[in-house]
This record gives C-alpha cells, sequence and structure tokens, in this order.
C-alpha cells in the first residue's frame, strides 16, 4: 500500500490531544500552507481561518463547543470563517491581487470580473454565504490530509454553536461567520479511538464505475 494512503489511515478524529506535547511553529506553518494552497471556487478563497493557541479565548469557545475536551487540549483551535460580505469591491480586491501577482493588466481581466459578478457576486446573500462555506470545508480537507503526511493530529468539529462563536470571537463586526472548526496537536496515548477500525463505505456502494 502506499505511504500516502497509510497516513490517511493512521490519521483520525483525535478526540484526547496530549496537552503536554505542543505542535511546533514550523508545523503549523505547513498546515497553514496546505490551506492558503486551497483550490477554491473561481480562487477566491472567501473565508479566513483564526489562528486560536491564547487559552482563555479557548476556555471561552470550550461551552460553545458543547464541552468538547479537544478545544482546550489541542495546541491550536483553527476557526474557518466564511467572508459574509461578497460584493464588487471584494471581488475588484481579487482582481487586483491577479493584476499585481501575474504582471496582468486590469483591462484583460474584465471578462472573468464580469462572469463573477454574474455567477457569484449577484446571488443571494445566503447562497454567498454558504458558497463560500464550501470552500472553506476544502480547505479543511487540505488540512487534514497534509497533517496526516505530517502526522499530525486533527478534529475536524462541526459540534458547535456557530452564533455563539460568532460573538465570543466577535466576528460579525470583522465580516466574518464560523464555518467550521479544526483542532490541531498531537493524540494522547490514551485515546482509544487511535486503535479503532476505520468504517467506510464498502468502494462498491461508494463508487460506480461507467
Ligand atoms: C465536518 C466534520 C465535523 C465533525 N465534527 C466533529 C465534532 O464536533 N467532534 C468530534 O469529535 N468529531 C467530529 N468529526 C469527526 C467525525 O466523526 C469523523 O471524521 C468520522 O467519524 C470518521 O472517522 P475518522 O475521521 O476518525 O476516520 C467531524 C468530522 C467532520 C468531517
Amino acid at each position: 500500500m502506499s505511504d500516502y494512503i497509510e497516513n490517511l489511515k493512521w490519521r483520525y478524529a483525535t478526540k484526547q490531544f496530549d496537552s503536554d506535547k505542543e505542535l511546533e511553529e514550523s508545523k503549523i506553518e505547513i498546515l497553514l500552507d496546505s490551506v492558503q494552497l486551497s483550490a477554491s471556487s473561481y480562487g477566491m478563497q472567501p473565508y479566513e481561518v483564526l489562528v486560536i493557541k491564547d487559552k482563555e479565548t479557548r476556555r471561552k469557545l470550550h461551552p460553545a463547543a458543547f464541552e468538547q475536551p479537544q478545544i482546550l487540549d489541542a495546541s491550536y483551535v483553527l476557526v474557518f470563517c466564511a467572508n459574509t460580505i461578497i460584493d464588487e469591491a471584494y471581488l475588484d480586491e481579487y482582481v487586483e491581487n491577479i493584476v499585481s501577482t501575474r504582471g496582468m493588466k486590469k483591462e484583460d481581466l474584465s471578462g472573468m470580473k464580469e462572469m463573477i459578478m454574474n455567477a457569484v457576486i449577484s446571488q443571494p446573500q445566503e447562497n454567498k454565504i454558504e458558497w463560500a462555506k464550501r470552500q472553506a470545508y476544502l480547505a479543511l480537507g487540505n488540512l487534514l490530509s497534509a497533517a496526516a503526511h505530517y502526522k499530525i493530529d486533527v478534529c475536524p468539529m462541526e459540534g458547535f454553536d456557530p452564533t455563539q462563536f460568532n460573538q465570543i470571537l466577535e466576528l460579525e463586526g470583522k465580516n466574518l461567520a464560523t464555518a467550521v472548526i479544526a483542532t490541531v496537536g498531537y493524540r494522547s496515548e490514551e485515546d482509544q479511538l487511535q486503535h479503532a477500525k476505520k468504517v467506510r463505505k464498502p468502494k462498491e456502494k461508494l463508487f460506480h464505475r461507467l
């Protein structure tokens, strides 16, 4: 079996982190790189990620995540947030980024801008936020794979109250809304779930080859 698949089998949604084993700065940077390099619809990356190490903030978030222990025991809590204002100015900033990164002329991108205006910017607000959240989940997926490769433990988490998270982290004023979170660190040897067999659909139910 390939090492890549072996590592994916090694990973599991960690319930108990070893709070004495802190994730190295260089490792969190690699994981953040994997998030930054994630694919997104039109390349717009309509999300931002809070990288929370601060213990006090995590203590505040803990009850809002149904007191799941990962919030306190992992080295980091990453909060993937959808951008809530995705308007023409937001798109212009993206266009400017392409212009400066690739040395292009703004005029060359006018067709692209018009297409994104029609396909995304003109959508109702709820659709845009849902779309933005979906893009954040893709970044979470990339983070999970990268972490497995480096034998770093992660628990992806939806078990929290987004309204409370938004309030505690004062996200409304930053035009952000919590989509999904991930706790990152190293597993505790005591976490028995690491020994459990993976429960997955059989391939014949998952894949349909046409
Ligand atoms: C989007 C998402 C949300 C999840 N939320 C939680 C959570 O709040 N708490 C938790 O302990 N596990 C959570 N999980 C972990 C899943 O239960 C786990 O990934 C699944 O059972 C498969 O097991 P494995 O990841 O260990 O292979 C979540 C997973 C995903 C992808």
